[in-house]
């Protein structure tokens, strides 16, 4: 067994009702956040984090993504002709990212079984996994900073943000005293999925980056599936956590969730204001605007 974090899964399998009416035909991962779609942005960090293998677990009408990661000889075609070549580059370099493997969850019955069904593609070694939704802007990519902690370490790693106020309802939320050499790195010992705010066991939100050790695929096999039928990824971490030391790691960089209208919003905005092509254009317009 490989010790070396180089598979990342992505779970796509949802259906993204919460970007409803743009997402009833267009899967919510291919959504573009300025000019790319948001699930290249987890790609791209994923290869800067020195994964090698990417594995998406997709569902009905998300084939549009598939056709995204692979060539297309017609556009290639068109652009050649026209003697676009940096719009070729661009098209072409999507398609060389990454070694991807495909994975269709039949039905949508929750995160832990979507990361279940790469089981036989990730193998008995550790991998991470990646929610496209969640875009993260870091100096260092998020998921390399976790593998980081992975091979200091040795356990599994959730990444978390520090959520203040009410606001943390609506998060998973970590339970566990905060290392005492790196004030980063908490020794988890539970979960809440969203508690009252009264009763949330730290202000440390999970988010949707993960490195799990391949024992959590085992444990997600036990796991009875709770309300609607749907298997937790949480459960499994839970499981998890009886067996082996968790870690949540408060991650330095910023996230936004981009499967919901007002991430994307703000997303779109912070990213627009750093494309050197048009940040200076952009940001006179939001300064003109009446506020
Ligand atoms: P979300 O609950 O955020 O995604 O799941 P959703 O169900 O697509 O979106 P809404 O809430 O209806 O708008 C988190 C991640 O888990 C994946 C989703 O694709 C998303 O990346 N997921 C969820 C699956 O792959 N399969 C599932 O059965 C459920």
């Amino acid at each position: 067994m490989s010790n070396r974090v180089r598979t990342a899964v992505f779970p796509a399998g949802g259906q993204g009702t919460r970007f409803l009416p743009a997402t009833k035909v267009i899967p919510k991962e291919m959504l573009a956040l300025v000019d790319k779609p948001i699930i290249q942005y987890g790609v791209e960090e994923a290869i800067a984090s020195g994964i090698e293998h990417i594995i998406f677990v997709t569902g009905r009408g998300k084939g549009a993504m598939e056709d995204h990661f692979d060539i297309s000889y017609e556009l290639d075609a068109t652009l050649e002709k026209k003697g676009k070549h940096e719009l070729l580059a661009l098209s072409r370099s999507v398609s060389s990212l990454a070694r991807i493997s495909y994975v269709r969850q039949k039905e949508p019955l929750g995160l832990g079984h979507a990361v279940l069904c790469a089981k036989e593609l990730v193998g008995n070694e550790p991998f991470a996994v990646i929610l496209p939704d969640d875009v993260i802007d870091a100096e260092v990519p998020c998921l390399k900073q976790m593998i980081g902690v992975f091979n200091e370490r040795g356990g599994s790693v959730l990444a978390t943000q520090t959520v203040e106020g009410p606001g943390i309802s609506a998060y998973g939320v970590l339970a566990g005293a905060q290392d005492a050499v790196n004030p980063r790195i908490y020794n988890c010992t539970g979960m809440v999925e969203k508690p009252k705010f009264e009763a949330a066991p730290s202000k440390q939100a999970i988010i949707g980056r993960y490195v799990l050790t391949p024992r959590v695929f085992e444990l997600l096999e036990q796991t009875t599936p709770g309300a609607g039928g749907e298997i937790q990824l949480t459960d499994g971490i839970l499981a998890l956590l009886r067996e082996e030391k968790v870690f949540g790691y408060t991650f330095e960089g910023r996230r936004f969730d981009a499967g919901d209208k007002f991430g994307m919003l703000q997303a779109t905005v912070e990213f627009a204001l750093k494309r050197p092509e048009f940040a200076d254009k952009f940001r006179a317009f939001l300064k003109g605007l009446e506020l």
